[in-house]
């Protein structure tokens, strides 16, 4: 079994190359943008690329390139349940709905006549989200009807950025205060200001639909579990000050037990159901029972790196440190 591994630069693919070496897994990088990919993966029988969201050139052929890779009978990592889903909560949507998963009450409409009658008779506040983004750059509070009807016109007309560089550039202030970006960063979103990003012309605007949650009072966190074949973990992410949004906030805590068992429970019953390799579970409670708020396949690196141990599938608790990455490797090889 040979696997290749599209390498890129502070990505999963750092660590999956190292465990194969360490564990003599014969592997081989490729380069997943070259014109002939197919070709150098001939002497391979898998692929793994960490492809990622917010990068302009994966998110135009990642899923189509790993999904023909898959069909000529290769493994690949991730594959087609685990990602097609990957970063478009309508999607997402649609496939927990699908199987009654436990999640927010979403809401997408594709018309602004059928967007403003709902507006007209559902309650505020909600919960404004695009399709697409990470860290709640794309996600925010609409308090009233007014502001709902705004955003309607603004998706059945021009659009929105998935670059929005003012709440981008305050983020980065409110992480240099707290020591978690530095000056040069800060800098880097002031020059934001007037040019914007590659990912976001690539792209171009979010719009023909609307999307909104429920907005689910009272939580001052939120809880991301992660299931990677049969082992699952936890990270509870704080939401930031005069904010209902805890991801990307930097503020996160790791023992165990904060976790309530149930909810890791139903993070491995829908893996399995969903015959996923990889995904992250975002839970926000409502009365004390949990609601998906979305899943993704990619996750932040060495965050979870502070972790203090992991579940099995039969909710044994496994005290002590683990590398993730590594059982993508084992779970392609398997
Ligand atoms: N419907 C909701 N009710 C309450 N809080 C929410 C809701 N949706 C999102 N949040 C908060 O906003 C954060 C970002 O939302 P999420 O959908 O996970 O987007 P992202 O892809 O940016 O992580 C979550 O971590 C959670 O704290
Ligand atoms: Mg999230």
């Amino acid at each position: 079994m040979k696997i290749a591994i599209h390498h890129t630069e502070v990505s999963f693919s750092d660590r999956w190359v190292s465990y194969c070496v360490q564990k003599n897994i014969s592997y081989k990088l490729v380069d997943c943008y070259k014109d002939n990919i197919i070709q150098q993966l001939s002497d391979c029988d898998a692929l793994m690329w960490h492809f990622h969201n917010a990068s302009p050139k994966d998110t135009l052929f990642a899923k189509q390139l790993l999904n023909s890779v898959a069909a000529s009978g290769k493994k690949i990592f991730p594959d087609y349940n685990t990602m097609w889903h990957f970063d478009d909560k309508v999607g997402q949507k649609y496939l927990l709905e699908a199987v009654a998963a436990p999640m927010v009450t979403s809401y997408v409409f594709y018309t602004k006549k059928e967007a403003i009658e709902w507006v007209n008779s559902t309650g505020f506040p909600k919960v404004f989200k695009l399709r697409s983004g990470a860290s709640s750059a794309n996600v925010r509070l609409v308090k009233s009807r007014q502001e709902a009807v705004r955003l309607v016109n603004k998706a059945f007309g021009k659009g929105f950025s998935q670059y929005d560089p003012w709440p981008n550039f305050t983020e980065r202030i409110r992480k240099f205060k707290h020591g978690k970006a530095s000056l040069f960063n800060v800098f880097k979103g002031f020059i934001r200001l007037f040019y914007t990003t590659e990912f976001a012309k690539v792209a171009g605007n979010e719009k023909g639909y609307i999307y909104f949650q429920d907005f689910i009072p009272g939580n001052d966190c939120d809880v991301r579990i992660i299931v990677i074949g049969q082992k699952a973990f936890a990270m509870q992410r704080m939401v930031r000050e005069n904010d209902f949004r805890a991801s990307g906030s930097g503020i996160t805590f790791y023992k165990r037990e904060l976790f309530d068992e149930q909810t890791v429970k139903i993070a491995f019953d829908l893996t399995r159901q969903l015959n996923a390799q990889c995904l992250a579970f975002d839970f926000v409670y409502k009365e004390g029972a949990p609601l998906i708020l979305e899943i993704s396949y990619g996750f932040a690196i060495q965050v979870y790196d502070a972790c203090e141990g992991y579940w099995d599938s039969e909710m044994n608790w496994h005290k002590g440190k683990f590398i993730p990455q590594n059982w993508m490797v084992d779970l392609t090889i398997k």
